[in-house]
């Protein structure tokens, strides 16, 4: 099966649900034993529930991987791949341009408990050999491409290989892929991470995280650390991410048709100093991205001229349709002021090192009209030159 019918099809028979075309939602905390030690396929849902497990079943489908699980939140889906496979005295190697959310969690909760946390710029792969020889027991290599906001890239084929040759697994966050985009257990990694929140929702009204890993033998841990520590997806909020995931292919065309057209037209723009787009000849990292990605994606960031908190705040208050929020990949466009929201949580100084400036606003394309799309953004953007 191709993408867009595997996103429909797969992993769902209507006969093993009372002929239900649409999986059905499995409101229960549990299931009937009829005798002591019998084996039925869901007892306690937090081991498993039928309306989970075809969403798990259909990421790890579309994922190419084993196995899937999905969580209450991405972050809760990243905390598991960690404390299934960390242990303190480990070392993990994450990329330096990293979700500010997963570095807080990598910092603040990892690093407290004796796992040694260390960033490194793995645009170029060399920066990983130098890593793996500074470092000792590194047990996992954490890429996230492309990434959150500037939308680099890291050539997840080579640094994949230096890793396992080095004994390391490999995960991913392939959250603004998706993987209509990019699989990248096809690519060499062992673990793939999505905040369902985004684009596999899509529609802006579930909180989720799901993973898929490449073999059982990944599976099993997980598993159990899923089983032990409980911060699975409940059935309902499973349904509607089936439900976005149906659509998916329809709306990642739409979503990086967009994009395109808009980054493209910003880069024009007078108010704007850059524009980020993988999808760009401009973009550092673009014949990376036509190699490694089927199509750019829906994120799309700029730096303005006027580097200023006002310039930044004129933008978003001069928006008529485009509205400010925390997140992005749903059907709606959105600006994110990433100094200030995504990354509040990192130091200033690292911000500003990673390009994360104060006049720094990330745009998530949405599926509307990309005219009334660059209506609003181009009418809001002509105020920033003045910031008022
Ligand atoms: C790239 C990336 N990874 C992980 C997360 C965390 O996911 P959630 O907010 O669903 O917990 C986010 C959320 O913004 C994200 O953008």
């Amino acid at each position: 099966m191709k993408f867009a019918t595997e996103a429909i099809h797969s992993s769902y028979d209507p006969d093993d649900h009372n002929r239900a075309i649409m999986p059905p939602i499995y409101q229960n905390s549990m299931f009937q034993m009829k005798e002591i030690g019998e084996q039925i396929p869901f007892r306690y849902a937090r081991a498993s529930n039928p309306t989970r497990k075809v969403l798990e079943d259909t990421v790890a489908a579309l994922e190419h991987g084993a196995a899937g699980f999905a969580f209450g939140s991405g972050m809760a889906g990243i905390d598991c791949v960690y404390r299934a496979f960390l242990r303190p005295g480990d070392t993990i190697i994450a990329v330096s341009d990293i979700y500010g959310g997963s570095y807080d969690l990598l910092t603040e909760v990892y690093a407290l408990w004796g796992v040694n946390v260390v960033f490194a710029d793995l645009t170029d792969p060399a920066y990983l050999d130098k890593a793996l020889a500074e470092h000792a027991n590194v047990k996992m290599v954490w890429l996230e491409t492309p990434s959150n906001p500037l939308l680099r890239l890291v050539d997840i084929e080579t640094l994949a290989a230096k890793a396992k040759a080095a004994g390391a697994l490999v995960g991913i966050d392939n959250t603004f892929a998706t993987p209509y985009l990019q699989n990248p257990l096809d690519m060499g990694c062992d673990i793939v991470f999505h905040s369902a929140t985004k684009y596999l929702c899509g529609h802006s009204d579930v909180l989720m995280g799901v993973v898929a890993v490449k073999t059982e033998e990944l599976a099993r841990p997980m598993r159990a650390m899923m089983m032990n520590t409980g911060g699975v997806a409940g059935p309902m909020d499973c349904a509607l991410v089936l439900r976005g995931i149906k659509t998916l292919a329809l709306r990642m065309q739409r979503h990086c048709e967009n994009a395109l057209e808009i980054a493209r037209r910003l880069e024009a723009h007078p108010a704007v100093e850059k524009v980020f787009y993988p999808g760009l000849p401009s973009h550092e990292h673009h014949n990376l991205a036509k190699r490694q990605m089927r199509d750019f994606g829906g994120v799309v960031s700029i730096w303005l001229k006027n580097d200023s908190k006002e310039a930044a705040n004129s933008v978003i208050k001069n928006l008529q349709m485009v509205q400010m929020a925390s997140s992005l990949g749903g059907v709606e466009s959105l600006i994110n002021h990433c100094y200030s929201q995504s990354h509040s949580g990192v130091p200033h100084e690292i911000k500003t090192a990673a390009g994360i400036k104060i006049g720094l606003l990330r745009f998530s394309i949405g599926v509307e009209d990309v005219e009334d799309i660059w209506a609003d953004i181009s009418a809001a953007l002509d105020t920033a030159r003045t910031g008022q």
